[in-house]
């Protein structure tokens, strides 16, 4: 049996960081796809000489031609532009639109049996227009959020806690914006519910509304810090988990922006759900049991991607 392959569409800060995390993890051979050319080259050669320091067996290849995408058993895109300081992610919509066309064509033409994850923001009308885009079954194409934002909620509450963050399960619902929803309830420190460490006074209530706030706005305070450009190392990390979820048929119950129709009352869009993936791609939509103010929660974000994907056709008419 040959090595996986993994196409990287975006040699930019999360897509070289993409590159680092599965050859060191040896998830396959990786070929970074970028459109500056001697980018995806440079960083594809760097990259192959951290091999022979850390000893991991990866071919690593840069290219400006989509024709080396072929055959991919993964494809993770990242193609597009970053937020400055002061913008929101929806502000990204018209540039990472016309991306994802192109993006969409080349994966259709030559790796259509690809498992693709999305990056690029706005993440929720990007994935779904790069499904749309590429013609890719719907359980084929995800969208990479719910783990970053879960990670971001986790290791905020890992701090206050004062705990490893191996032990906190956190998971968040919605878009990927302003409008997400932590869902609080749900969220542990090795099984006992955030509320029940507040009622036990471990906690206050201000408090882990104050981790609710900073987590929706998680990106924001990276990219205010930064300066230039946004999050890369966790957005890379989450995006390796769901590939090798994929790869290795794990069955891992992940937050992921995925296809819904139906569950949650949500009728033919991409939001942030808990869902399966395993080697048929994104297996199960879970559909968890929320509680009002959840699902008015749930409601306002999808609202939200629903405008997005307005907006979206108004720009394309063959979204329309
Ligand atoms: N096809 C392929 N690559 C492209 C295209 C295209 N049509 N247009 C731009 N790119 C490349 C850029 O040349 C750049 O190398 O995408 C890369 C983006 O890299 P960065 O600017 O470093 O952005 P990054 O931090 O990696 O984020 C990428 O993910 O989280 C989201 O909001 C973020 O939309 C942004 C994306």
């Amino acid at each position: 049996m040959g090595r996986k392959k993994i196409a990287l569409i975006g040699a930019g800060n999360i897509g070289g960081t993409l590159a680092l995390l599965a050859a060191q993890k040896e998830l396959g051979d990786v070929v970074l796809f970028d459109v500056v050319e001697g980018v995806p080259q440079g960083k594809a050669l760097d990259l192959s000489q951290v091999g022979p320091v850390q000893g991991f067996d990866a071919k690593i290849t840069g290219t400006n031609d989509y024709a080396d995408i072929a055959g991919a058993d993964v494809i993770i895109v990242t193609a597009g532009v970053a937020r400055k300081p002061g913008m929101s992610r929806d502000d990204l919509l018209g540039i990472n639109l016309k991306v994802m066309k192109a993006v969409g064509e080349g994966i259709k033409a030559n790796a259509p049996d690809a498992f693709v994850i999305c990056i690029t923001n706005p993440l929720d009308a990007m994935v779904w227009a790069l499904r749309e885009f590429s013609g890719l079954p719907h359980n084929k194409v995800v969208g990479m959020a719910g783990v970053l934002d879960s990670a971001r909620f986790s290791h905020f509450i890992a701090d206050e806690f004062a705990v490893s963050v191996k032990d906190v399960n956190t998971f968040v619902l919605g878009g990927h914006g302003d409008t997400m929803v932590p869902v609080v309830r749900y969220s542990t420190i090795n099984g006992i519910p955030v509320p029940d460490l507040v009622k036990m006074g471990l906690s206050t209530q201000d408090k882990i509304d104050a981790i609710v706030k900073r987590t929706r706005g998680g990106g924001g305070e990276i990219v205010a810090l930064l300066g230039t450009g946004s999050a890369f190392y966790a957005p890379a990390a989450s995006g390796i988990a769901m590939a090798e979820a994929y790869l290795g048929d794990q069955k891992r119950v992940l937050p992921c922006a995925a296809y819904v129709d139906g569950q949650y009352g949500v009728d033919g869009l991409y939001v942030g759900v808990p869902v399966q993936i395993g080697a048929g791609g994104v297996e199960k939509v879970v559909e968890i049991a929320l509680d009002d103010a959840d699902k008015a929660g749930l409601q306002v974000s999808v609202d939200a991607v629903k405008e997005l994907l307005e907006a979206c056709k108004a720009l394309d008419s063959s979204l329309a």
